[in-house]
């Protein structure tokens, strides 16, 4: 076999050539490097011979000098390496590798097997249709084999080989091996893998990786190359219902108008019925336009525009569907969601929902249950810290089509974007849509928020008064609020101390509490503004994104966000309720400025430096604002 580096370097073009028609499988090992992981992938690498030349040179130095192999090739530090020089800045530690044979061309995702690194496991599977297992013959299944088979399946894949790696180590022993995939089946009978394929072998050896080892005589099976290279791994998108995804609409110019995107399920013919979710339009496929001319068919994978017979009304987001088998369309679901960042979920906040093409904004209610990903047994949980799996319902902004994730990857699948940070903080799977959203319809009311304003002579608005505890929040919004009452203004207060008196009685003062906290606080304030109110807010509010999302509520200009900005110091020396001393003395937890975190407005409408004026004087400022901008006209 020719070295494909120098094929590459001799003739890229045939290399490539060759490349096309050849089908790709992507499949992903679990499993830590004590198992062999790094020999296997090594030894696949240095097989396939896609290594360059000076790799090699250096491989065959390193293992002479650090290699625990005596005078042979050590495959793990060929592995280890490339992993090393990625490691520096990458927080999502996933490598993909790529290899080819004469039959196919592989990618591998590695990723450390380590417990807390679920999020990188989970990120390698979520493409992968192949899972590797790798198992230690002398010590069998594992919890890690338990929570790598779990994320697994919960990813989707379909198929597994369990590697029954170091049999050179029990003397190539049959029944350490039947031991195994016996205890194995009986496990992963629940996780409904389509297949299990145990392959028994020493990567290390080479026995069974490429070629069928004639220490194994009892085995029968295929080597794990041969596998590789023949393994059927549709995984029913191609063979279910046409879906595409629209990702842009082409329109260059009136005659013209394309609608692009990567098939995501089925296949697709000119003259086939389309329906356009979630508009629910019917129309029917003009042609399929690719690169080198329209094609007569296309299939889920591939990428295309297509052209309708009708004008209908279609943007970004929409899925086109077979329409003999369209796509559910819901704005609320139950997910499966795995949590991958440092801060954890906050039940009731708003994240960036997104799928396949559609964005949405995305709330995200208390897990109905954390998922041990050891045991899969069910865990109460409030909310999900980094690399934990919990089932919580989704209730969006807007409805999108979409499949369960476990008919459709591509459809069901989404990932959730902090909205202030735009990191990706999570990756989820849909289960279902719920059902009750979509029997809630909204009352049209005879008097509106105009008409009762109108009637009480004043503009309603919501004074969002935000700061640290002891800033002077109520205190002037108290000084405030007595002033327009004296003037005849129709107002309410909303104290954080007092609601948490009452209606939010069940929450403390973790951040996910504060979350809830804020978003009960900001509906009840924009009931209230809608009775024609001018709602005063005060509660330290600490998180940015829920104070925006108060704002977003709300009509524009009804929202005035005041910073009473007291600095901690100053805040601690007034002390009035004492509970920064307790605080200090640790008898107190989660308290804001000291172990909580406070994040002070950006672009606040209003802010009030308490340590140059009295609250009667930062209230006269307030009144001040209201009546140039004609909240009391
Ligand atoms: S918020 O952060 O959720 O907006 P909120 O304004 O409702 O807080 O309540 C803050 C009030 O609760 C403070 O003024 C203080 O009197 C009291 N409190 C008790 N424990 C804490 C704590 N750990 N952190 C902040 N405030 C606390």
């Amino acid at each position: 076999m020719a070295h494909r580096s120098d094929m590459i370097a001799e003739d890229i073009l045939g290399y490539l050539k060759a490349h096309e028609t050849k089908s790709l499988l992507r499949f992903i090992t679990c499993g830590s490097v004590d198992d062999g992981k790094s020999t296997l992938i090594g030894r696949l690498l240095y097989e396939s011979k896609m290594i360059f030349e000076d790799q090699l040179a250096a491989l065959e130095a390193d293992s002479r000098r650090v290699g625990t192999q005596g005078q042979e090739i050590d495959f793990a530090l060929l592995v280890d390496g490339l992993a090393a020089e990625r490691e520096q800045g990458i927080t999502i530690d996933v490598a993909y590798r790529f290899f080819s044979t004469d039959r196919r061309k592989f990618i591998v995702a590695d990723t450390p097997g380590h417990e807390q690194y679920t999020r990188n496991m989970a990120t390698g599977a979520s493409t992968a249709d192949v899972a590797i297992l790798m198992i230690d013959a002398r010590k069998g299944i594992l919890t890690q084999t338990r929570r790598h088979s779990f994320i697994v399946s919960l990813l989707g894949i379909r198929h597994v080989v369990l590697a029954i790696n170091k049999l050179d180590l029990v003397g190539y022993d049959r029944a350490v091996h039947d031991g195994i995939v016996e205890a194995y089946a009986e496990f992963a009978k629940p996780l409904d893998f389509a297949s299990v394929t145990p392959i028994p072998m020493s990567a290390l050896r080479g026995d069974n990786i490429i070629e069928k080892s004639a220490r194994t005589p009892w085995y029968a099976g295929p080597t794990l190359m041969a596998y590789l290279e023949t393994v059927e791994v549709a995984d029913g998108a191609q063979d279910g219902p046409f879906r595409l995804p629209v990702q842009w609409v082409n329109r260059p110019d009136l005659d013209f108008r394309g609608f692009a995107g990567t098939i995501a399920g089925g296949s697709v013919r000119p003259g086939d019925r389309v329906k356009a979710l979630p508009s629910a339009k019917e129309s029917t496929v003009r042609a399929i336009v690719a690169m080198d001319g329209d094609l007569p068919e296309a299939v889920a994978g591939q990428s295309v525009t297509l052209t309708l017979e009708d004008e209908i009304d279609i943007s970004r987001g929409d899925v086109l569907c077979a329409l003999d088998a369209p796509a559910p369309a819901a704005d609320q679901f139950q997910a499966h969601i795995l949590w991958m960042n440092e801060q954890e979920m906050l039940p009731g906040r708003t994240y960036l929902m997104k799928t396949g093409a559609a964005t949405a904004q995305a709330t995200v209610a208390a897990p109905k249950y954390a998922i041990d990903v050891n045991t899969m047994e069910h865990l109460a949980a409030k909310t999900l810290a980094l690399n934990e799996i919990g089932v919580c319902n989704l209730n969006l902004d807007r409805t999108i089509a979409f499949d369960p994730y476990a008919e459709n990857r591509d459809m069901g699948g989404f990932i959730l974007i902090d909205r202030l940070s735009n990191e990706t903080v999570g990756v989820g799977m849909i289960d279902f849509a719920l059902r009750r959203a979509s029997n809630i319809h909204r009352q049209a009311l005879a008097v509106d928020k105009d008409a009762r304003a109108e009637l009480k002579g004043q503009r309603p608005a919501m004074l969002w008064f935000t700061g640290l505890s002891g800033s002077g929040k109520s205190t002037i919004a108290n000084a405030l609020e007595r002033e327009l009452h004296a003037m005849g203004r129709h107002t309410a207060l909303l104290d954080g101390d007092n609601v948490r008196h009452g209606l939010n009685k069940d929450l403390g003062f973790t951040d996910a509490d504060r979350v809830e906290n804020i978003r009960r606080v900001s509906e009840v304030g924009k009931l209230m503004v809608e009775a024609g109110l001018i709602v005063l807010v005060s509660f330290i509010s600490p998180f940015r994104s829920e104070r925006r999302m108060a704002r977003q509520m709300m009509a524009e200009g009804e929202f005035v966000e005041v910073h009473v900005d007291t600095p901690l110091e100053v805040a601690e020396a007034r002390d009035v309720k004492g509970l920064y001393a307790k605080a200090r003395r640790g008898e107190i937890r989660n308290f804001t400025g000291i172990d909580s975190p406070y994040e002070p407005p950006e672009a606040p409408e209003i802010r009030l430096a308490t340590t140059d004026q009295t609250p009667e004087q930062a209230a006269e400022h307030l009144l001040a604002f209201l009546r140039e901008n004609g909240y009391l006209a």
